[in-house]
Formats: structure tokens, C-alpha cells, sequence
């Protein structure tokens, strides 16, 4: 495996899917946790960072010690780090560099075979390298820089180290793949053969060595994690995996057994539990974001305590937790400010007091979407938009109720169908219907009506941490309000969020 130390970069994942899509396995950890080098270890990389190595609060880790037992790359803060490290002097540049920029004098080297003068490298940096330390040299330059590219030589470490200045992570480095893929197979002698069916094969062995002859009990949402990880454990131990889908009453028209036909079809040992009346009578008149998301999130849980409760000796509790949630909690720059409370049954594992099995911790989203489809799970499983945990909880702004549940319901299947119709479901990378507490005066036939208004939401994004608002085609819109307003009852307006994120969120609560 590649081992990727994170300074904090915005790109560190980035390094991270572009190693695994060279089918190489790789973890990242903070720069501040010691490396564990075992024989499984091939290689090191040091992201970039938002310090300048001049900072003193500047993380420092010896890379002199790394290069005694594997191969390293340092990129961008790493490669200045180095140069300091070892007697080099790093300073503020005439003029800040970002953005495109072209090698120059490349000197044959391991890390660029395949790459020539003029390739273009994506900066990203205020400092620079001034000057290098003896012991080693200057492998690439650009127009702006001296120094976009160097290499450690041999009486450095046993190991090499290669430097550079730009980001090989970024699209816009055109043969920044081609030198991670260097990297990787010449430098540090990785095979690439890190691909879905290999993880499902090592997964599968692992859980069955894991659970051995126990039971596992888990929940499943309808959404990509939580069915791939429960077809993996499936595949493990077969029926003594138990799966409970609770009806909220909060989900999509249909959704409830139309997902839970799904699983039965994909072999899950599945219960549905119906749960939607309570869910209702305990969210009445409750209209804070949060208060409804924390009701919401503590009636799933009790809920699914209880139907735990009815099946014998259970000791493992399965859970859908992907590579995000497992790096966001480890990040060098502490937790983010919440904005909203995302993670609603995070309460989960310290009420059931079970061992936890959680076969996709080391996966991206995309990869889940890999292994699924591998799995033979069908595309309407591994290609739905993300749905929150609280469901149509949080689209019914303000206080819900089982009506306006229903009203939302029909006006978000409308859209949704309508969407999948055209074509543009694919395209978009989550979309769905708000009901606003909002009364509006229309008119329809000769009668004035004093009705609801709906709003639609379609957002682009890669991560849902950053979204656009979908350019949807006006005529598509048109035939959908039309639809809406024609055959909802209550509602006599609808609104289209042109809002990207930030400054506004996805959800609308
Ligand atoms: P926001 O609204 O924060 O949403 O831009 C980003 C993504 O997160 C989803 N979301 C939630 N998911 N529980 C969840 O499981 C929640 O409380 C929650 N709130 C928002 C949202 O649908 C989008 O995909």
C-alpha cells in the first residue's frame, strides 16, 4: 500500500482516488500521527498544505527517516519542506503562482519517463524554492520557477525522493497521472492490482474471519453504502446477516416497498418495519431544522433497538460508513463548525453495544458505486441521488405533518419521474421537491385559491460539499410545474432554486 500524509490540502483526496484509479491501494493519515512501517508499505507521498514551511507552527515531520525505508514524492508543501529540511531556502515568491504553467529542462528521471518539455503542470503556491541543498538536483524548471521538480541524490537514503512543485493530482496536470503512475509501479515497485473483484474477494475473506460464526444486525436506508456493505456481509455469512428498512413515513412515494422488494430480490434477509405514525405524532408541531433532525434521528434509533432486541445472540451491528466519514473525523484542522447536524444515527453504536463490521471504511463513494456494480447490484440501487437520513422530515419546512408528508410526496414523484423520463436524472447529481410554508393567492377555473408552494431543487456537485444549481431545460421545468399544479391538490405554485452552494446548503433546512 501507498501511505499519503496530509498537510491539510485541499487536494489530498484527490491524491487518494487518483492512486486507487491506478488501482493501487492507499490510506491517508494526518502528517502528525507517526508512520507505521510494516512490509506492506511501499511508498510515501506528503500532500500540500495551507502553511508555509516558514510558519513555526508549520507541521515538520523528518522525511530523512521516511527515505531510509520506502520511496517518497513530496508535493508542493512537501517538496519545500524538503528543500528546507535539508539546508535549502524557501521564501515568499516575486509573485504568487496559481494556475497553469509548462515544464522545462527535464532531465531524464524515473518520476517523468513518458513526459517532455512543455507539459503543463497546475500550480497552486505562494512560496518557492529558492535554492536547493547539495546532495540534490533539479529535475524540471518552469518559466516562473527555478525549481518545479527535484530528486534526492543516491547518498541521501537507501530510498529516493522525488519533489515537485505542482499538483500531479489536478486534471489540468496533463501527465500527472502518468508520473503518479511512475511513481507507483517503477519507483516504489506497487502492482496495480487493486481492482473491485479483488476487494470483494479480500473483503469477503476478511469478514468471514472477522464474524466467524456470529450474527450481524443492520440497518439499510435504500442508498448505495448501506446495500453494498450489507451484500458484502451477505456474501460472507448469508442469512445470519439481519437487515431492518424502517418506514419513517418520511420517504419517497412508493419508496418503502419498492426498495424493499429490491432487497428481497438481491437475497437480503431483510425486515420492513413500519414506523411511520409514531414518527408523525412526535414530529407535530415541531418546526426547528435541528429539533426535527434530533426527533427524527432518536425514533430510528429506538426503533431499531427494539427490533434488534427481538433476534437472539446479535453481536456485530453493520454499518454503511464510508472513507469521507473516516477522514473527516481525523482531520488535521479539527472538526469543521457544524452547520447541520448530518450524522443522525451516529448515536447508534454506543446504544447497541456491539462490535461494529464496516466493510466499505476504506472506500470512496464512486468506489462503492464500483464494487456495487461489480456485485451485480442493479443501477437503480448503485445510481440513486443521495437522500437524506431525515428524509422528506426536512423538505417539509417548518412543522410536518402526515398531509403535507402526502402533498410532497406526489409533487417530488412527479419531478423525479419526469426527470428519469427525459433523461436527466443521470445528469444531476441530486434533486428533489420543498414544501414551503408558504400560502400564496392563484386562481384556477374563476375561483381564487390560497394554496402551497412547492420548490424544485437539482444541484451538479462531486461530493455534495460544493454545488451549482442544474441548468434544467425551461420546457422540462414548464411540464413539471404544470404537472404539479395540475394534479396536487394544495398546491398552486412552484418555484425553481437557482441558489448554488455555499452560500446556500442543498437542503433548504
Ligand atoms: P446540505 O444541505 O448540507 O447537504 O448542503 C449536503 C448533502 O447532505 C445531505 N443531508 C443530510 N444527510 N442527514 C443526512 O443523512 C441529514 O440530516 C442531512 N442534511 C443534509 C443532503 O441531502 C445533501 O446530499
Amino acid at each position: 500500500k501507498i501511505l499519503i500524509l496530509d498537510f491539510g490540502s485541499q487536494y489530498t483526496q484527490l491524491i487518494a482516488r487518483c492512486v486507487r484509479e491506478l488501482n493501487v491501494y492507499c490510506e491517508i493519515q494526518p502528517c502528525t500521527k507517526p508512520v507505521a512501517y510494516d512490509a506492506s508499505l511501499k511508498g510515501i507521498i506528503l500532500s500540500g498544505s495551507p502553511f508555509s514551511v516558514n510558519d513555526p507552527a508549520a507541521p515538520k515531520p523528518d522525511i530523512h527517516e521516511m527515505a531510509q525505508k520506502v520511496p517518497v514524492l513530496a508535493v508542493c508543501y512537501g517538496a519545500q519542506l524538503l528543500a528546507q529540511q535539508t539546508g535549502g531556502e524557501v521564501g515568499k515568491s516575486a509573485h504568487r503562482e496559481y494556475g497553469r504553467a509548462h515544464l522545462k529542462g527535464i532531465i531524464a528521471n524515473a518520476l517523468m519517463k513518458g513526459v517532455s518539455d512543455g507539459s503543463q503542470v497546475w500550480m497552486s503556491h505562494s512560496d518557492s524554492i529558492k535554492r536547493l541543498a547539495d546532495g540534490f538536483e533539479i529535475i524540471a524548471t518552469t518559466d516562473s520557477i527555478p525549481v518545479a521538480a527535484f530528486r534526492s541524490k543516491e547518498a541521501y537514503a537507501p530510498n529516493p525522493v522525488y519533489a515537485i512543485q505542482f499538483h500531479p493530482e489536478v486534471t489540468h496536470s496533463l501527465d500527472g497521472r502518468k508520473m503518479l503512475l511512475n511513481f507507483l509501479t517503477d519507483i516504489c515497485g506497487c502492482a496495480q492490482d487493486w481492482t473491485p473483484a479483488a476487494f470483494v474477494a479480500e473483503t469477503v475473506a476478511q469478514l468471514k474471519e472477522q464474524i466467524g460464526d456470529q450474527k450481524v444486525v443492520m440497518a439499510l436506508s435504500g442508498g448505495v453504502d448501506s446495500t453494498v456493505a450489507a451484500m458484502l456481509i451477505n456474501k460472507a455469512i448469508g442469512d445470519r446477516l439481519y437487515c431492518i428498512f424502517v418506514d419513517n413515513g418520511l420517504l419517497r412515494k412508493d419508496e418503502f416497498t419498492q426498495v424493499l422488494d429490491g432487497y428481497k430480490t438481491l437475497g437480503l434477509n431483510v425486515k420492513g418495519v413500519d414506523a411511520s405514525h409514531t414518527f408523525y405524532k412526535e414530529m407535530e408541531g415541531v418546526s426547528d431544522p435541528e429539533q426535527k433532525r434530533k426527533i427524527i434521528g432518536r425514533l430510528f434509533i429506538d426503533v431499531f433497538v427494539e427490533e434488534a432486541r427481538l433476534l437472539d445472540g446479535v453481536s456485530f451491528l453493520g454499518q454503511g460508513t464510508i472513507y469521507p466519514d473516516v477522514i473527516e473525523s481525523m482531520s488535521v484542522h479539527g472538526p469543521s463548525q457544524t452547520i447541520k447536524s448530518h450524522h443522525n444515527v451516529g448515536g447508534l453504536p454506543e446504544k447497541m453495544h456491539m462490535k461494529l463490521v464496516e466493510p466499505l471504511r476504506a472506500l470512496f463513494k464512486d468506489e462503492v458505486r464500483r464494487i456495487g456494480t461489480e456485485m451485480g447490484i442493479a443501477p437503480i440501487f448503485i445510481g440513486r441521488h443521495p437522500f437524506p437520513g431525515p428524509g422528506l422530515g426536512i423538505r417539509v419546512l417548518g412543522a410536518v405533518s402526515e398531509e403535507k408528508v402526502k402533498m410532497l410526496q406526489e409533487a417530488d414523484a412527479i419531478y423525479i419521474n419526469l426527470l428519469r423520463e427525459k433523461g436527466l436524472y443521470d445528469q444531476v447529481w441530486q434533486a428533489g421537491a420543498m414544501l414551503l410554508p408558504v400560502q400564496s393567492v392563484g386562481v384556477m377555473g374563476d375561483e381564487r385559491t390560497y394554496e402551497y408552494t412547492v420548490a424544485l431543487r437539482a444541484v451538479t456537485s462531486v461530493d455534495g460539499m460544493t454545488a451549482d444549481w442544474a441548468q434544467l431545460p425551461y420546457d422540462f421545468l414548464a411540464q413539471v410545474s404544470n404537472d404539479i399544479i395540475n394534479r396536487v391538490r394544495g398546491v398552486n405554485r412552484v418555484v425553481y432554486d437557482i441558489s448554488s452552494k455555499p452560500p446556500a446548503t442543498i437542503e433548504w433546512e
